[in-house]
């Protein structure tokens, strides 16, 4: 039988053991204990407003030093999820009001967001939003407003060297390009020393070729700093080449998940969200088979 006519107890179409289990089968050790997610998002409902319901038991997993994906299209809730992360729902009237988001094992969600930056978790907003009337420099020195020690400068000049263009740009950050804005904002988050980040759609308003550099330097980061990494993206293409696991959302819930190959090669995945399978979507006679239902619904 197909693993995906198979929905899990929680109704979620499973790819993948779950990746706890998959680092568990890769551990020297029979005896050792599994190591908990960095962090684990369990079950959560959101509600803006106090009545309108976005999330409707969100749950996902993202281990200690991996990328992991979260994708879906337009109003699936994947910033509303990142929100209910960094705690940034509080500022727009919503609110976790079930289940629970654990980091480093102990409970966050209800805390402020700037004590969930101290805690390590730094997100960087969708559509960028640096400060468009400040310099890249002052930008980067507001990532670091939680820090109190003598490193600064010297993240600074790491951070240069990620992006060695913003160090050329000495004007307003608000006349940078997308691509550069992108990663002023990256760099920001840098500043904070994050244990994780969480980044939504850094493709968005890219071409094709800054998508790519920008996804190159989420890997680096990611392999050079060991930041753990939240990925929103609706380039799903994009995000899979750089996530190690991703999970597909829709209407406030996760519907598949799985490693970055096993949805790469998902007849579904690629079907709607990869941009269709190779020639036969550009058929029209295949029309039908490209407008099938989504077996995981
Ligand atoms: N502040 C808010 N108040 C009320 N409803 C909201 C608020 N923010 C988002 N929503 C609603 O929640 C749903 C999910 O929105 P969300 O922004 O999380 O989706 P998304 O997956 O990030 O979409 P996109 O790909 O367009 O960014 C949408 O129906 C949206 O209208
Ligand atoms: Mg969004």
């Amino acid at each position: 039988m197909d693993a995906r006519d198979k929905p899990g107890h929680d109704g979620r179409n499973k790819l993948a053991p779950n990746m706890t289990d998959t680092l568990e089968a890769s551990r020297p050790s029979p005896t050792a204990v599994p190591a908990p997610p960095l962090l684990a998002v369990r079950n959560i409902e959101v509600v803006y407003d106090d009545v309108i319901l976005v999330l409707r038991g969100l749950s996902l997993d993202v281990p200690k030093g991996a990328i992991v994906a979260l994708l879906g299209a337009n109003g699936a809730g994947k910033s509303t999820t990142l929100k209910a992360i960094s705690g940034l729902l509080k500022t727009e009237d919503g609110e976790v009001t079930r289940g629970e988001i654990l980091f480093e094992g102990e409970r966050i969600n209800g805390i402020d967001p700037d004590k969930i930056v101290r805690r390590g978790i730094f997100q960087v907003m969708e559509g960028r939003r640096i400060v468009s009337d400040m310099t890249s420099l002052e930008n980067l020195k507001l990532g670091a407003f939680t820090r109190r020690d003598r490193e600064v400068d010297a993240d600074l000049d790491m951070v240069f060297t990620y992006f060695p263009r913003l160090k050329e740009r000495t004007g307003l950050a608000g006349y940078l390009s997308g691509g550069e804005q992108q990663m002023l904002a990256i760099g920001r988050a840098l500043m904070a020393r994050p244990k994780m980040i969480l980044m939504d759609e850094p493709s968005m308003g890219l071409s094709p070729l800054l998508v790519k550099e920008v996804f190159a330097i989420i890997q680096t980061i990611n392999r050079d700093l060991g930041v753990t990494i939240l990925l929103v993206e609706q380039n799903a293409r994009a995000a899979l080449s750089v996530a190690s696991h991703g999970y597909i959302m829709e209407q406030g819930k996760v519907v598949l998940d799985g490693t970055a190959d096993e949805l790469r090669d998902n007849e579904d995945v690629k079907e709607f969200y990869l941009g269709g399978a190779g020639d036969q979507r550009k058929s029209f006679k295949n029309l039908k088979s490209f407008k099938r239902r989504k077996r995981w619904l």
